[in-house]
């Protein structure tokens, strides 16, 4: 099943100097796929990924999410779409800072599953990722590591069909790298799709399907 579909999408920065890091990039993402996405610092990585998340609106091209045209989207049901189908798992936080890390994880199943929270799941995931003794930390009282596996945790608890992950090991040692790239993949077997920018070619190796940002351009390694 196809979860989402970029068509002929460019994006152009015009703060100061003019940058045109996607050009006429098109892609289809399905459930069960596991996508990486490399390639030097600068080149357009997060962009791509803010694009998909639909965080950043396009100068040209389209972007569907389950097949729903994203631009015909109010902002509210954009808000809706994002939070029941996306998970992120970005460098700046998707924490609620006023929440202990384990009401974080309750929060953001109450929103998304009419209320109702699975504590099992959260258990899973904390003792996973490492996380069981810090549940009742605040995100500011967590080390750098363990802030980046709480935001895997909150990415993972609900889900959701799409996973994007920018540089999801950053910070973390072999360990717990390797439980976060676990977890992604076991959540494409589930039925998710994974697309992760990685500068760790040995991560990326255990992508199905490999790409690179080549001047603006997407191609499959
Ligand atoms: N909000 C922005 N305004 C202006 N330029 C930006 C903005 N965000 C990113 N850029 C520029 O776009 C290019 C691609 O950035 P980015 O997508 O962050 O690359 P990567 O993630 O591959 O390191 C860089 O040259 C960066 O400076
Ligand atoms: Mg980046």
């Amino acid at each position: 099943m196809e979860v989402c579909r970029l068509e002929n999408v460019s994006k152009t920065y015009k703060m100061g100097e003019t940058v045109c890091p996607l050009k006429n990039i098109s892609l289809k993402v399905s459930s069960g796929d596991f996508l990486s996405i490399e390639g030097p610092s600068g080149i357009g990585k997060s962009t791509l990924l803010y694009i998909i998340g639909g965080l950043l609106n396009l100068d040209e091209g389209k972007l569907y999410i389950e097949d729903k045209d994203v631009s015909l989207l109010s902002d509210r049901e954009l808000t809706t779409l994002r939070g029941e189908k996306i998970g992120f798992i970005f460098q700046d936080s998707n924490l609620l800072q006023a929440l202990t890390l384990q009401e974080n994880l309750e929060f953001a199943q109450r929103i998304s599953n009419k209320g109702k929270c699975d504590t099992r799941r959260i258990d899973e995931l904390l003792e996973r990722l490492g996380l069981s003794e810090r549940k009742g930390f605040l995100p500011h009282s967590l080390s750098g590591g363990q802030r980046r596996r709480a935001v895997v945790a909150r990415a993972l608890i609900n889900n959701p069909k799409l996973i994007l992950a920018d540089e999801p090991t950053n910070d973390l040692d072999e360990k717990y790298a390797a439980e976060v790239i676990s977890l992604l993949e076991e959540a494409t077997k589930a039925g998710s799709a994974v697309i992760m920018v990685t500068h760790n070619t040995k991560w990326a190796e255990r992508a199905n399907i490999r790409y690179r940002i080549n001047d603006g351009i997407l191609e499959i390694i």
